[in-house]
């Protein structure tokens, strides 16, 4: 495995081990390709709105990281997250993009009835506190209303992750 920086290994360490991941706004693909190898989760999903993004990334995978005897599944989906047509479970992933994408993205997924995440890992270039209450009015009433909001340095830079989880 690659060493992630520490936002990422920072998202990775919150991953719900036995469960899917969904990497959306997944780019270069680190946190998925960490997670796919480390054996730890049932699935792993990339999710970009850039088509080339992804088919660079499969292509990627297909030579470097896939295992016939892996017990992880991997999924690649080039589309916009908010277009995403089917269920997402375990830990949903959106982070390097702006508040509103991430907005967008877990309103459509509530609305259509597809999201049935455990845990929402959400990383805002900035907003956060905005973000934070948008949310509030937008998550279903399945997730508590509170976030845990953690920090980490990345270049300089004071960033932010809010976890909303399930009510168990
Ligand atoms: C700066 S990268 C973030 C990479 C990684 N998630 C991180 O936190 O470092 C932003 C990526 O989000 C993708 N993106 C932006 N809006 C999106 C959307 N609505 N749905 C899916 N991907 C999106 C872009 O194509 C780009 O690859």
């Amino acid at each position: 495995m690659f060493k992630l920086s520490r936002r990422m290994q920072l998202i990775f360490d919150h991953l719900l081990p036995g469960k899917p991941v969904w990497d959306f706004c997944c780019d270069h693909g680190y946190l998925g390709l960490n997670a796919y190898e480390s054996g730890l989760f049932s699935e792993v999903h990339f999710v970009d709105q850039v088509p080339h993004i992804v088919e660079q990334l499969e292509v990627r995978f297909q030579a470097e990281y896939f295992r016939d005897d892996a017990l992880t599944q991997a999924g690649f989906h080039s589309r916009p997250g908010e277009d995403l047509q089917q269920p997402v479970s375990g830990t949903v992933v959106i982070a390097g993009v702006g508040a509103h994408t991430i907005l967008k993205i877990v309103q459509s997924l509530t609305e259509n009835g597809l999201l049935s995440a455990d845990r929402l890992i959400l990383g805002p270039q900035r907003d956060e506190q905005m973000l934070s209450d948008l949310l509030q009015k937008v998550l279903p009433n399945t997730f508590k209303t509170d976030c845990e909001m953690l920090s980490v340095e990345e270049r300089g830079r004071n960033r932010k992750l809010l976890i909303f989880d399930k009510i168990l």
